[in-house]
């Protein structure tokens, strides 16, 4: 499997990913990964394992559609046959959605459809649920809408806070993704 990875943050996801191709446990060649923005510790990381790097700064555009049709051109440039958004907090328009039909995956740390966005952990736990989890899904137009591939449930403890819970559900979500690139590279 042929992927591109889109990453905003501190890409510990995509860093796991990484260290299993590298233990030989997923059958996926990392094309390239970009950001929307320089300077990230996702690109640091990928850049220190030896891929390729991009960034389409969505500052340097006059607009929406222009910064997404930058980002499209990029990726196709790569010619991969899945992108992965991890951690990549922008959402992309219609005519990437299109150009990667249920070839576009997202992550989320919460179960959805509750808690999507940008701060899925602290809303879970300011609601006060009790279990909350991770999400892999395909992509669409909307913020965390897409259909749902896999899930995962953890609980939520008395002590928690926003980190604590964030990295539980990260370990979750680490092994939740690696199993569908699994899955989806065997078909
Ligand atoms: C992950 O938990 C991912 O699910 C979340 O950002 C984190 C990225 O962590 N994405 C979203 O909240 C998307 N709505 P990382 O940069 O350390 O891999």
């Amino acid at each position: 499997m042929r992927l591109v990875v889109l990453a905003s943050g501190s890409g510990s996801n995509l860093q796991a990913l990484i260290d299993a191709i590298h233990r030989d446990e997923l059958p996926v060649q990392i094309l390239a990964v970009g950001s929307d923005r320089p300077g990230t510790y996702a690109l640091e990381r990928s850049a220190a394992a030896g891929l390729e790097t991009f960034v389409v700064d969505y500052r340097s555009f006059p607009d929406r559609a222009a910064w997404d049709a930058a980002l499209l051109e990029a990726v196709l440039g790569f010619q991969p046959d899945y992108v992965l958004s991890s951690g990549f907090m922008r959402i992309v328009g219609a005519d990437f959605i299109g150009a990667f039909p249920r070839r576009y995956l997202n992550t989320h740390p919460a179960l959805l459809p509750a808690f999507p966005g940008a701060h899925g952990v602290r809303d879970a736990l300011a609601y006060g649920v009790k279990v909350t989890g991770c999400t892999v899904m395909y992509a669409d137009e909307g913020v965390d809408t897409g259909p749902i591939i896999a899930q995962r449930a953890i609980d939520v403890l008395p002590e928690d806070d926003e980190t604590s819970l964030h990295e539980r559900i990260k370990a979750a979500e680490r092994e939740l993704l690696i199993q569908v690139l699994r899955d989806l590279a065997a078909q």
